[in-house]
């Protein structure tokens, strides 16, 4: 029996990452290759020529997948019926969306952002209101990788704790990798490199600056490659005894501030996250982060 497709709204479709994420999803990166979709492509009105000329690349890709595009810069038609939503407008979105639908808020500052859009949108799920860290994540696990000299696929359970991007802090304490002599943590495999507690955090905090000075652009092929996975482990689930980061709303897990949009190392069944519970050592993170300096006071900031 085919699948109905499923509606999914890129906003900003016509810009860097909207360019790069709407191919991929049409592909079934996103959910899968038995899935069909319909892209909602949404983009402001100085823009509109330009979101034309993608509607027409993506028709002349002939994706199998792709069911349908609904190119607009128009918010409220843009938003009707989708049942998942990257980047996202607040209260068109609370108007007109599917009633479950799900949101990644990609833009930055993501985690604030997708506060924001909680404010703006109170009837929506707050468990359906996430922000993008798999862009931090992956970066995690592929400089490991590349120290390591393992493939990156062997790499796993990083953890990006707090914001995206410069303020948030990438945990390797438990991540492990698999090489020739089976899975061992990664702090064992880096023996005493002190790389894993320097330059290995300064690096992945700071990739995105990093890039930004190289393209004179953000990046945006990488993150909208984690969009697809953020999007695809929430709703097809990770894998047993992985877990992921996604930017969630708090609980007060770990003694992190309740209510505020924060990076947590989750798991996914079902389309529900879950933050995974009781497993880390916070002291040694606080003791961290105090060395870090900024964390806290940013989270609270954003
Ligand atoms: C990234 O991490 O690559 C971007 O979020 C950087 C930015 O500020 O756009």
């Amino acid at each position: 029996m085919p699948k109905d497709a499923v509606r999914i709204l890129v906003t900003g479709a016509a810009g860097q990452i909207g360019y790069a994420l709407a191919p991929m999803i049409a592909r079934g990166i996103m959910l899968g290759p038995e899935q069909p979709v319909i892209l909602h492509l949404l983009d402001i009105q100085p823009l509109a020529e330009s979101l034309k000329g993608v509607r027409m690349e993506l028709i002349d890709a002939a994706f199998p997948l792709l069911q349908g595009i609904l190119a607009t810069t128009d918010v409220n038609e843009a938003c009707k019926g989708v049942n998942i939503a990257v980047m996202a407008q607040a209260s068109a979105l609370e108007q007109h969306a599917a009633p479950d639908c799900k949101i990644l808020v990609v833009a930055n500052p993501a985690n604030t952002n997708a506060l924001i859009f909680k404010e703006f949108a109170p009837s929506i799920p707050v468990k359906n209101i996430t922000c993008l860290t798999r862009l931090d994540h992956n970066r995690a696990l592929s400089h490991i990788s590349e120290r390591l000299n393992v493939d990156v696929r062997d790499v796993k359970n990083v953890i990006i704790w707090g914001n995206h991007s410069s303020t948030q802090y990438p945990d390797a304490n438990y991540a492990t990798a698999t090489t020739d002599s089976g899975e061992k943590s990664v702090r064992e495999l880096v023996a005493d490199d002190p790389w894993i507690d320097s330059e290995y955090i300064n690096s992945v905090r700071e990739r995105g600056a990093e890039i930004i000075k190289a393209r004179k652009l953000s990046s945006a092929l990488s993150a909208a490659s984690a969009a697809c996975d953020h999007v695809h482990d929430w709703i097809i689930g990770t894998a047993k005894g992985t877990w992921v980061s996604m930017g969630v709303y708090s609980d007060g897990s770990y003694g992190i501030q309740p209510d505020i949009i924060y990076s947590f190392p989750v798991t996914c069944q079902r389309g529900e996250w879950s933050i995974v519970q009781g497993k880390f050592c916070m002291h040694q993170l606080t003791q961290e982060w105090l060395d870090f300096g900024k964390i806290g006071r940013s989270l609270r900031r954003s």
